[in-house]
């Protein structure tokens, strides 16, 4: 029996966030050059948005270039820039219904690239069944330190009292507030780490690792990460009892 057989369709999480690793071996391994890893990754990025959506998924985030990937070679940073300017169609999130959103610190962007990401954002801002978020010279330290900065604006103009800062307030600040925590973040290429992805927002997440380079990581991989999901218990802090309602002596 398939994985796609085996899941719930009830239980699909709504928040999958992915680190896309593994293209440049996954080019090696075919006699390939690393460019042609990052083309193949996003054509499978866009097969597995396309995949996820139909699955029931609302949010799916995309860890497609971090802050420290600005220090690779000029060369490869350009391959990467020119795939997310010519992979960036409205039509694709048009024919999908679904609106493209960004996280990162997009300054950093070469203007050609933050024009297309702009426009293609205006134009999906309506499209309502799923929200694509692409991760752009992101890093959680920098979206950490950023809401940091923010708050610390906001209590020199006088509009926040620093005793009224919690956990909430916070969060309102981080580039991704718009969204809900990950409930599922997937990590392929066989590297068991999160990379500076989502920090903040991990707390809760539950992890799954695949050795799976990201350009082989398809639709029955995807439902094989939903799979191991739904089959772990989500404890928040709570005990099993709790959670499964078997503890009536409170
Ligand atoms: C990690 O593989 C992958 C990246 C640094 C880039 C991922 C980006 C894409 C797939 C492009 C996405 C674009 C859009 C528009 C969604 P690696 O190069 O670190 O692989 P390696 O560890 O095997 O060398």
């Amino acid at each position: 029996m398939s994985y796609e057989d085996k899941i719930d369709r009830n239980r699909i999480p709504t928040h999958i966030a992915i680190i896309m690793d593994g293209n440049g071996r996954w080019a090696k391994e075919h006699g390939l050059e690393r460019a042609e890893g990052h083309s193949r990754g996003t054509k499978r990025a866009w097969s597995i948005v396309e995949d996820a959506v139909n699955l029931g998924v609302r949010y799916i985030t995309l860890y497609a270039f971090s802050t420290e990937n600005w220090k690779r070679p000029p060369k490869e940073v350009k391959v990467l820039m020119n795939l997310v300017l010519s992979n960036l169609e409205e039509k694709i999130f048009m024919d999908n219904n679904t609106r493209l959103r960004m996280i990162g610190d997009l300054n950093r962007i070469p203007l050609i690239v933050r024009n297309r990401i702009k426009k293609c954002m205006k134009t999906t801002e309506n499209n309502t069944r799923a929200e694509v978020v692409i991760a752009l010279s992101y890093s959680s330290r920098w979206e950490i330190a950023r809401a940091a900065r923010l708050l610390a604006e906001d209590v020199r103009n006088g509009i926040l009292n620093p005793d009224d800062i919690d956990e909430e307030k916070f969060a309102s600040k981080l580039n991704a507030s718009f969204m809900p925590d990950p409930d599922l973040i997937i990590r392929t290429g066989g590297e068991i780490r999160l990379s500076n992805f989502l920090m903040w927002q991990a707390s809760y997440s539950e992890l799954y690792f695949t050795d799976v380079y990201w350009p082989d990581f398809d639709k029955e991989e995807l439902c094989k990460a939903i799979y191991s999901f739904q089959n772990r218990e989500r404890r928040f802090g709570l005990t099993s009892a709790q959670v499964t309602g078997a503890d009536n002596q409170k």
